[in-house]
């Protein structure tokens, strides 16, 4: 394992910005974390880098994760456990497992990134998190240097939120995830935004866990950016909530905002509607704007500096709160 000096990050981050490791390694065996360990800290372990904004230079080691592998490790006639390397590609493990006939994940089909960075925000999209598959992880304790496995409940799991991201941030390499998946009577979840249209369009005969996967997909290309086209990394805040009783006054002065009910008289606001209804939806200021079908994602059309893209940023935050009173709050991992 080689650590290189001052290595270019722009093809590890999907916003397509500029920025520089002093140090940076790929890691393919659990053993050469440990051996890194034993030479220096890491300042930033790097999956996909689709949810990260690189404002600077890291003056320190960045280690890309490459850890492989898909092991069934307990199974029987209904269900399947997984042990993935955390540097497995997310979408292709969503596409092995339709391939095997395991359901669980289909309606996560298409997310970029890594497994391993999965429970950082318990990823979600059409209706399912990682959460609902998640049995457990192991991570390195990059203090102690040693394995530590976190169950369910030790990730404290939340909308786009883990313990991984509070209070152990920065303190843990995770380098496998484990999902149980079922093999029979599969959970289909059409219920979430258009899956059901675009399944009627597709004229679905038969559904099952891949025409879920082929319907979300297909939503997904028509609303989202493709990286590799126009750099971006999703979305760029998070959807808002808020109490039923401060929606309800919000509501009186907007009557046509769109809200989703949630347990416990919390109310979630799409955050892409705030954005467009400040006039930002397809905007282009400079070399950075927002997606022309979707608000909520923050574009890079060529030469943005992560400075400017976050500059932007604070514009949407700054004009949503000014009509609002609302606090966007990021997604994106901003370093
Ligand atoms: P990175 O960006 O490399 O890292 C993200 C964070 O996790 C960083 O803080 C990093 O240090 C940390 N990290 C990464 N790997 C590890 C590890 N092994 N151990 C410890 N820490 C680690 N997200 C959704 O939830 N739902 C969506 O529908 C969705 N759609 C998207 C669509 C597009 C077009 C894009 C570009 C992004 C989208 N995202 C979505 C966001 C993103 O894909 C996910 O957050 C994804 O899980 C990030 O994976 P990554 O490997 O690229 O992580
Ligand atoms: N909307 C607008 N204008 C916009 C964008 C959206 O009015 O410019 C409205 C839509 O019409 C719709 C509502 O907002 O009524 C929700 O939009 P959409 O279905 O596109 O989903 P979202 O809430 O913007 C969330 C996730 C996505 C995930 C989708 C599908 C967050 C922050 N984002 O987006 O996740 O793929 O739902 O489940 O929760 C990501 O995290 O990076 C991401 C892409």
């Amino acid at each position: 394992m080689e650590i290189k000096q001052n290595v270019a990050l722009k093809p590890y981050n999907t916003f397509g910005v500029k920025a520089r490791a002093k140090q940076f390694a790929e890691v393919s065996e659990v053993s050469e974390i440990l051996e890194l360990l034993n030479i220096q800290q890491p300042e930033l372990i790097l999956g996909g880098g689709s949810n990260i904004l690189f404002r600077k230079n890291i003056d320190g080691l960045v280690v890309k994760n490459n850890l492989k592998g898909k092991e069934v490790i307990n199974e029987d006639d209904q269900s399947v456990e997984v042990r993935f390397g955390a540097g497995e590609n997310w979408h292709e493990c969503v596409l092995w497992c339709i391939e095997k006939g395991y359901g669980g994940i289909e309606n996560l089909s298409l997310i970029p990134g890594t497994m391993g960075a999965a429970p950082m925000q318990n990823i979600g999209a059409y209706g399912v998190e990682l959460k609902d598959v998640f049995v457990s992880l192991e991570a390195i304790d990059l203090e102690e240097k040693v394995a530590h496995t976190f169950a369910h409940t030790e990730c404290e799991f939340g909308y786009r939120e883990s313990v991984f991201k509070t209070t152990l941030k920065g303190q843990y390499f995770i380098t496998s995830v484990t999902l149980r998946l079922t093999k029979t009577n599969h959970q289909l979840n059409t219920e979430y935004g258009a899956i059901q249209q675009t399944l009627e369009k597709m004229n679905v005969q038969n559904l099952d866990i891949k025409s879920i996967s082929d319907a979300v997909i297909q939503i997904r290309q028509s609303k989202l950016p493709d990286p590799a086209d126009l750099g971006n990394a999703g979305s760029f805040f998070k959807n808002p909530v808020l109490l039923k009783s401060q929606f309800e006054v919000l509501k009186a002065l907007h009557p046509d905002m769109i809200s989703y009910d949630l347990p416990d008289d919390y109310v979630k606001i799409p955050a892409g509607w705030l954005i467009e209804q400040c006039g930002w939806k397809g905007k282009q200021i400079g070399n950075t704007g927002t997606y022309k079908s979707q608000a909520l994602v923050i574009v890079n059309h060529g030469r943005a500096r992560g400075d400017e893209i976050w500059d932007l940023a604070h514009q949407i935050q700054d004009t949503v709160h000014a009509k609002f009173k609302i606090l966007l709050t990021p997604e994106v991992n901003v370093l």
